[in-house]
């Protein structure tokens, strides 16, 4: 899957969320996004998978802009690429297996889907899912019961439903602690290399984008400021992305127990 982002723009009245972001992925990667809080990370993935429409460009994916589907076309697209949030966005008081299951709902006819009538394809589909991401035992469990860590992987094997061709993760481990965090990260990239599919992961964090992904671009403002390999992304660099003066602490930007250990 080749993506050309083509002066993507989003202005909320005067204000304007994301200017002018232009760049290719031209083969599956995992994309980590990074920028402080209002860089406009979460504008941008809103934008893709049409949650928010843009004011200006476009999203070219193998050519078709997909900013300018409609009707079927468009939910198609938005089951093509799945969203996580940073907040799981599950249903709390149903078993996890039935939440995992929602992910096939796009695809189900309404009346099917509203009497919950799920193939047993479907059900033996959320298992493999949850087994996959290492949850299966709580499969029966209300969703509520879980912890966050646990909760945001029934959220990826519900991504993992929609037979998805691209995954777009909004600052999917800000909710939770280190160890659950390198957990949900380490699914993220395992799936991106499984599938081969394009993972673009919106982080507040340098040191997980530079551990997880292959590509970082940072955003301030609205811009794009640094767009280069994991490798490439210097302190100098980070500095450019987080507008901090003489006083920047990397620490600061950090989930990793070493940083947390070294601020404490
Ligand atoms: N629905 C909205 N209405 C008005 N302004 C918004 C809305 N959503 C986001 N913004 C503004 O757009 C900018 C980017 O926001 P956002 O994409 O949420 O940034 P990030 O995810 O990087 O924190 C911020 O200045 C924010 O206040
Ligand atoms: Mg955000």
């Amino acid at each position: 899957m080749r993506i050309e982002f083509k002066a993507l723009s989003k202005t909320f009245g005067t204000a304007r969320a994301v200017r002018g972001f232009t760049a290719t992925v031209d083969r599956p990667i995992m994309l980590g996004v990074i920028g402080p809080s209002g860089a406009g990370k979460s504008t941008l993935l809103r934008m893709i998978n049409r949650l928010t429409e843009a004011t200006g460009g476009a999203c070219l994916v193998d050519g078709t802009d997909v900013l300018a589907l409609r009707g079927g076309a468009k939910r198609r697209w938005q089951r093509d690429c799945a969203m996580i949030f940073q907040q799981f966005n599950l249903v709390p008081r149903l078993d996890v297996v039935t939440n995992v299951m929602l992910g096939r709902l796009n695809g189900m006819n309404t009346a099917a889907s509203l009497f919950g009538l799920f193939a047993r394809r479907d059900l033996e589909d959320a298992l493999a899912a949850l087994d996959r991401l290492g949850i299966a035992e709580h499969a029966m469990k209300r969703a509520e019961a879980l912890s966050g860590g646990q909760q945001q992987r029934v959220a990826i094997a519900r991504a993992l439903m929609q037979r998805p061709k691209m995954i777009l993760a909004d600052e999917p481990i800000a909710s939770l602690d280190p160890m659950n965090a390198e957990i949900v990260m380490q699914a993220l990239r395992r799936i991106h290399e499984d599938e081969g599919i394009t993972v673009i992961c919106n982080l507040h964090t340098l040191d997980t984008a530079r551990t997880y992904c292959d590509r970082v671009i940072g955003m301030r403002l609205g811009e794009i400021v640094f767009d280069g390999a994991a490798s490439e992304l210097t302190t100098s660099a980070a500095r450019e992305i987080y507008g901090a003066g003489a006083a920047f602490n990397e620490a600061a930007t950090s989930t990793s127990l070493d940083a947390l250990a070294a601020t404490a």
